[in-house]
C-alpha cells in the first residue's frame, strides 16, 4: 500500500498534481489500431485510483506524434485520458488532458519541451508545481517538468528503455507506473527524502551497519570495506559462503589507491572509458584490504557505479563500499528496493530507494592480473567494447557446481535461480496448451501461449530486456507455476550477459539437453 504522509506537504492551498505523459502509460499501437481507444492495464487503473486521492491528475501529449491520419475524434478521448474510459467507473477523475495534433507542427506552442501545459495547469486550478510530479518515458518529458521544479520520475515501459541513453543518470527511472506511483507514495518530498535517506545511510555504514543501494546494475547490500565485523555480516545475511569475494565499490580513482597493490597500464584506457559504469576490474590487492572481502585471494574487485545515489553514498560513508548485490545466495539479483525488501527486508539497517536499475544485469567482470585481460562475467559492457580498447582478451567459462572455484568464485553455473524452475528452450511448441508454465519473452511471440507470458521488450530490444528480465523473473516466480520457460536471445552485445544470466538460473539436468550453443550450462526442455 502506498503510505500517505500529505498532510504536511500542503503548504498552502495549492495542490499538487501529476502530470501523466500519455505515451508511458499507454499502449499507442493498441489504441491507434481502434480497436479500442484507450487501453490501461488493471496496475495502471489501480495505480491512478491510489494517486488521484492526494493529487490532480492531468494527461498530456508532449511530442508530435498524432499524425492526423491516425487520431479521429473519436480518439481524441484515450489520448486525453479524460473521456470515455474505465478510470470513470473507478472515479478517477483526470482533470484535463492537454493535447495538440501539431497541424503546424513547426511553430507549435506545445511542442516538448515545452512546459505551456503545466503553467496553464497551474494557473487553471492551482496547482503547486513545485509538489508536483511529471511522469513519462521521454527524456524531454522529464526535463519539461523539471524547467518548472516539477520532479520528474521516467517509466522503462514502452519507449522508455530506448530513449535512455538521452537521460541524465541522476534522474530516477521505474519498470511500470505502479512502481513509481508507490515510490512518490513514500516519497512526497522527493529531493529532499532522498537526500535525507543517502545521509542516513552514510552514517549506517560508519557505524558499522548494512545498507541496501541502487547503482546502474542491481541493488548492492553493503558495508565499509575495512570493517571486518560489518563484512561479515553481509556473508550471514546473504547465505553467501565465504570463498565468494566482494565487490568493492568506490566514488572516486582515489580511493582505487587505497585498494589495488598496482594498477596496470592496460586498465587506463578501459577506466577512462567505463567508469563510472558496470565495469568491475580486479587488481591485486594492497595488504590493507581485509581478507574477509576477497575471500583469501591476493586480488580485489574494484568498481565505480554511475548512480549518483551510490556514489553520494560512498562519499559521505568516506570509505569503499563493499557490497555483493542485496539477495539471497544464489537467488534472482534485486532491480528495485521492494525486491531488496522481499529477501532481505530484516537484514539490512537502511535502504535507499532509487526505484529501479537501469541496466538490470551485474557488472562485467574483467581480470587484469595476467598478462592478457580475463573476463569472468559478462555484463553490459560487451567483449567488443573491451576488445576496442585492451586487445585480446581471455574468456572463462562457468564452472561445475562441485568445481572448487579458482578464478572467479562467482563463475559458479548455479546462480540468480528462480524457486520455480527455469528452463531453455528452442521453441515454444508442445508448451501453449500449459496454462501453468509461464513464459520470458524477449519480443511478442508469435504464437499464442495459454500460461502467463512475461514480454521484456515490445519491440525485442534486448536492453530493455536486461532492465526487465529480473523483475519479471520474480513476478513469474510469484505465482506458483509449474516451469518457467524462455528461448535464449541472441548470444551478442548484452545478449551474451543475459543468455550467462539465463543458463545460471536454468535446471540443469532432468530434462534431454539439445547440441544448441546456447546450452552450455542449462539443459533444455524439450
Ligand atoms: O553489478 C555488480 O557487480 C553488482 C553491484 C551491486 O555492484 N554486484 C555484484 O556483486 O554483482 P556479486 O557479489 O553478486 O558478484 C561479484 C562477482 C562474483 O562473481 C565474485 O566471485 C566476483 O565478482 N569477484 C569478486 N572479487 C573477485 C576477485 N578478487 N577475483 C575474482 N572474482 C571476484
Ligand atoms: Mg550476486
Amino acid at each position: 500500500m502506498i503510505t500517505n504522509n500529505f498532510s504536511d506537504c500542503l503548504m498552502d492551498n495549492r495542490k499538487p498534481a501529476i502530470f501523466l505523459d500519455r505515451d508511458a502509460i499507454m499502449d499507442m499501437e493498441e489504441s491507434f489500431s481502434g480497436k479500442d481507444p484507450v487501453r490501461l492495464d488493471a496496475d495502471t487503473i489501480a495505480s491512478l485510483e491510489i494517486l488521484s486521492r492526494h493529487y490532480d491528475l492531468f494527461g498530456l501529449v508532449h511530442e508530435s506524434g498524432i499524425p492526423d491520419d491516425r487520431s479521429p475524434s473519436r480518439h481524441i478521448g484515450g489520448v486525453n485520458l479524460s473521456a470515455d474510459n474505465p478510470l470513470r467507473t473507478k472515479s478517477i477523475q483526470i482533470k484535463t488532458g492537454f493535447v495538440c495534433s501539431h497541424r503546424d507542427k513547426k511553430s507549435c506552442d506545445c511542442l516538448s519541451p515545452n512546459s505551456i501545459f503545466l503553467r496553464e495547469a497551474a494557473s487553471r486550478y492551482d496547482i503547486d508545481l513545485s509538489q508536483s510530479f511529471m511522469i513519462g518515458n521521454h527524456p524531454d518529458t522529464v526535463r519539461c517538468g523539471e524547467s518548472l521544479g516539477v520532479f520528474g520520475l521516467y517509466l522503462l515501459s514502452g519507449e522508455g528503455a530506448r530513449h535512455l541513453t538521452n537521460l541524465p543518470s541522476d534522474r530516477l527511472v521505474f519498470h511500470s507506473l505502479s512502481d513509481a506511483a508507490h515510490w512518490i507514495g513514500k516519497h512526497p518530498k522527493p529531493a529532499l527524502q532522498l537526500e535525507d535517506s543517502v545521509r542516513r545511510a552514510a552514517a549506517v555504514v560508519k557505524k558499522g551497519g548494512l545498507v541496501a543501494f541502487p547503482t546502474e546494475t542491481v541493488y548492492g547490500l553493503g558495508a565499509d570495506t575495512f570493517n571486518t565485523k560489518a563484512i561479515a555480516k553481509i556473508f550471514e545475511s546473504k547465505g553467501r559462503p565465504l570463498y565468494n569475494p566482494l565487490i568493492v565499490h568506490i566514488a572516486d580513482i582515489e580511493q582505487l589507491a587505497s585498494l589495488a597493490a598496482d594498477i596496470p597500464d592496460a586498465a587506463w584506457p578501459l577506466i577512462n572509458r567505463f567508469w563510472p559504469g558496470p565495469l568491475t576490474l580486479i587488481f591485486n590487492k594492497k595488504h590493507t584490504v581485509p581478507d574477509i572481502v576477497t575471500a583469501g585471494l591476493s586480488t580485489v574487485a574494484v568498481r565505480m557505479p554511475a548512480n549518483p545515489l551510490a556514489a553520494g553514498l560512498i562519499r559521505l560513508s568516506e570509505t569503499p563500499i563493499a557490497a555483493p548485490s542485496a539477495n539471497l545466495f544464489g537467488r534472482t539479483s534485486a532491480t528495485s528496493a521492494a525486491h531488496v525488501m522481499t529477501q532481505l527486508q530484516n537484514l539490512c539497517d537502511a535502504v535507499i530507494d532509487g526505484g529501479a536499475c537501469r541496466i538490470g544485469l551485474e557488472s562485467t567482470v574483467l581480470s587484469l592480473t595476467d598478462d592478457i585481460p580475463r573476463l569472468l562475467r559478462p555484463g553490459a559492457v560487451s567483449p567488443s567494447d573491451i576488445k576496442r580498447l585492451a586487445g585480446p582478451i581471455a574468456i572463462s567459462s562457468a564452472l561445475n557446481d562441485q568445481e572448487k572455484p579458482r578464478e572467479s568464485p562467482g563463475m559458479l553455473s548455479s546462480h540468480y535461480a528462480t524457486k520455480t524452475p527455469l528452463y531453455l528452450v528452442d521453441r515454444f511448441d508442445g508448451f501453449s496448451n500449459r496454462p501453468d508454465i509461464g513464459a520470458l519473452l524477449f519480443s511478442p511471440a508469435k504464437q499464442a501461449l495459454k500460461g502467463p507470458v512475461e514480454i521484456l521488450s515490445l519491440s525485442g530490444d534486448l536492453n530493455e530486456a536486461a532492465a526487465n528480465l529480473y523483475a519479471a523473473m520474480r513476478r513469474l516466480d510469484a505465482i506458483g507455476l509449474a516451469a518457467i520457460i524462455a528461448i535464449p536471445p541472441e548470444e551478442s552485445g548484452i545478449g551474451i550477459a543475459i543468455n550467462d544470466r539465463l543458463r545460471k538460473a536454468a535446471c540443469k539436468g532432468g530434462f534431454q539437453s539439445t547440441n544448441s550453443a546456447n546450452s552450455s550450462a542449462g539443459r533444455r526442455f524439450s
